[in-house]
């Protein structure tokens, strides 16, 4: 497609003989459609030409040279320069892309360089709960956008299967396990033993050390420590994959904590040799004062059991040698801020500067339920299958009293609870903390993704009123001129755009927020045209657009993990 900014750029750095390159990043599309499409702030150009913004502004439009075929026209307006695109070729560039690539946005501006995203992440014998579900999505979003530019995307799901708690599991199973009936409900059940061991441990010194000894016992290998071990991750595992059906999220890797077990050595040596290892209290550490983090990492415990941060560095360099990552994305909740510094931090010192500098941890917020805090701890759990289904239910009362005639109600009603779920949670930047309430969520006029879905459903219903797509040889496209239409083309052009936005930013939102924006567009276009007219040419246009408009908010759910229902 044809790029506008880079137009523009390339016409006043012709002006003014500064770097095209530099000119471009300057660029900002304004806000109020008045102001023209592209807006270029002189502001900045100020103290290097000496001159106030109004006069560097006037310079620039006495001198540029425009190119009436792409800029319709330029003007001031203060410190700014305002360009108008010609909106005919504007209509005619985006429509012929959607006509032409049955995949609209995709690209390849991520060809030969890899990206990790690790997401999800539960702890085997631990409830999936609501911030489990925050970084599923999340993660599952970013992997498909990243895919969708043509970056080789790994996606990983570090699962919470290794470490001393699995000491207590067995030692708890051992004790109990006969009490209960691992067939139904196995997590609850687990987490109820680990709840139960977990206090007696704190009453009797020598129930916590046979906890010890059986931890140990695992990383020897011991086979029936090995075995229970094995149970409680299939018994998890079933549960998860639950969840990972009903939202259509996907891994290429299900490589957790305990794939590490045997890799750690190598971490201790290494960090041995760069003489970074300090001894403390008969715990290894390694100090980060001189990066400004007051608190060591502690790599090693004083019984010589390897611990959470030591696993996640043999992974670092174990994905450094694996894949050659460019990134390596950790979505993961806030309360982990301080660890991820502190590893990124020692990473320095096991692989190459290129592999530190790709590391991120992409923090996210709390979620709660209307009711407050969602915690553990404090009993409170949600179940997250739960939440889903009776999400579902809802959508499915809803969908029942407004389409009583509907076929399929259980597979929208599906796609609808679930495109809730995932749009409130993408809905909110992923660093703030959010709130899930099914009410706001499931409403199908609010900024939600039942919203997007249903303006979806609306351009298919348009076109099969018409009962035919025109060929885009058949499209005049001067019939989209009109403020409405316009709006529509505009946001279509940005798509790709968008996109790119979403992985500079490693923020999904952004895309959830474009989605509503091109959805309240089509609504505004749809309420102020009619589409099926007498006049060919008209129809076919608005049709035509219908159309596009149809296909990239499709495109572009999708790529949130929303699926779009062809009727609701
Ligand atoms: N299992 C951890 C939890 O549930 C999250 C793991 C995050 N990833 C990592 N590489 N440490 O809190």
């Amino acid at each position: 497609m044809i790029d506008f900014k880079k137009t523009i750029a390339k016409s006043i750095a012709e002006a003014i003989k500064i770097d095209e390159k530099e000119l471009e990043t300057y660029i900002e599309i304004p806000k109020d459609t008045n102001n023209g499409d592209y807006a270029f702030p002189c502001f900045r150009l100020a103290k290097e030409l000496k001159k106030a913004p109004p006069m560097i502004a006037n310079d620039i439009k006495n001198n540029i040279k425009i190119d009436e075929k792409f800029i319709e026209k330029v003007e001031v307006a203060g410190g700014y320069l305002n360009f108008y695109i010609q909106q005919s070729v504007m209509v005619k560039d985006v429509l012929e892309e959607i006509a032409n690539q049955e995949e609209y946005g995709k690209s390849e501006i991520g060809k030969g360089k890899n990206i990790i995203v690790e997401y999800s992440a539960p702890n085997i014998a631990k409830p999936f709960h609501i911030g489990h579900l925050r970084t599923t999505l999340i993660g599952n979003s970013l992997y498909r956008i990243y895919k969708y530019l043509g970056y080789h995307t790994i996606g990983i799901n570090h699962l919470g299967d290794y470490g001393t708690q699995f000491g207590k599991m067995i030692e708890a199973y051992k004790m109990w396990g006969e009490e209960y009936d691992l067939s139904v409900d196995p997590i609850n059940k687990l987490m109820d033993m680990y709840v139960r061991i977990n206090e007696l441990c704190k009453k009797d010194e020598n129930v916590l050390e046979r906890c010890r000894e059986n931890f140990r016992l695992l990383e020897a290998k011991d086979q029936y420590c090995v075995d229970l071990w094995n149970k409680f991750k299939d018994l998890s595992m079933v549960e998860f994959n639950k969840i990972y059906d009903i939202l259509n999220v996907k891994f290429d890797s299900y490589k957790g904590e305990s794939f590490y077990a045997d890799k750690m050595d190598e971490v201790i040596e290494k960090l041995n040799e760069k003489g970074v290892l300090k001894e403390s209290e008969g715990a290894k550490i390694v100090d980060l004062t001189d990066v400004g983090i007051d608190t060591p990492c502690i790599v090693q415990k004083a019984n010589g059991s390897s611990i959470y941060a030591t696993r996640d560095l043999a992974a670092i360099m174990y994905r450094a040698k694996t894949y050659d990552f460019d990134k390596c994305l950790y979505v993961v909740a806030y309360e982990q801020n301080l660890y991820f510094k502190q590893i990124f931090a020692v990473a320095r010192y096991l692989v190459d500067e290129k592999y530190v500098k790709g590391l991120e941890h992409v923090s996210y917020g709390m979620v709660n339920l209307p009711t407050g805090k969602m915690s553990t701890r404090l009993g409170n759990v949600v179940k997250i299958e739960d939440l889903i289904n009776e999400t579902i239910e809802k959508a499915k009362e809803i969908i029942i009293e407004k389409n009583p005639e509907l076929k399929n109600k259980e597979e929208v009603a599906k796609k609808v609870g679930v495109g809730a779920i995932v749009y409130n949670t993408l809905s909110t930047t992923t660093i703030k903390d959010q709130i899930f309430d099914w009410d706001t969520a499931l409403n199908f006029q609010g900024e939600t993704g039942p919203y997007i879905q249903y303006t979806y459903v609306r351009t298919k219903s348009v076109l099969e009123k018409a009962g035919y797509i025109p060929k885009i040889g058949e499209v005049k496209f001067d019939n989209l001129l009109d403020e409405t239409s316009k709006n529509c083309i505009k946001l279509i052009y940005n798509f790709e755009n968008t996109l790119v936005q979403v992985t500079e930013k490693e923020e999904p939102s952004i895309l959830s927020r474009y989605l509503i924006d091109l959805a309240k567009a089509f609504s505004n276009f749809y309420n102020d045209n009619k589409i099926l007219v007498e006049d060919k040419d008209v129809q076919n246009a608005r049709v035509y657009l219908t159309y596009a408009v149809g296909k990239v908010l499709k495109i572009g759910a999708n790529l949130l993990g929303i699926e779009m229902p062809d009727k609701m």
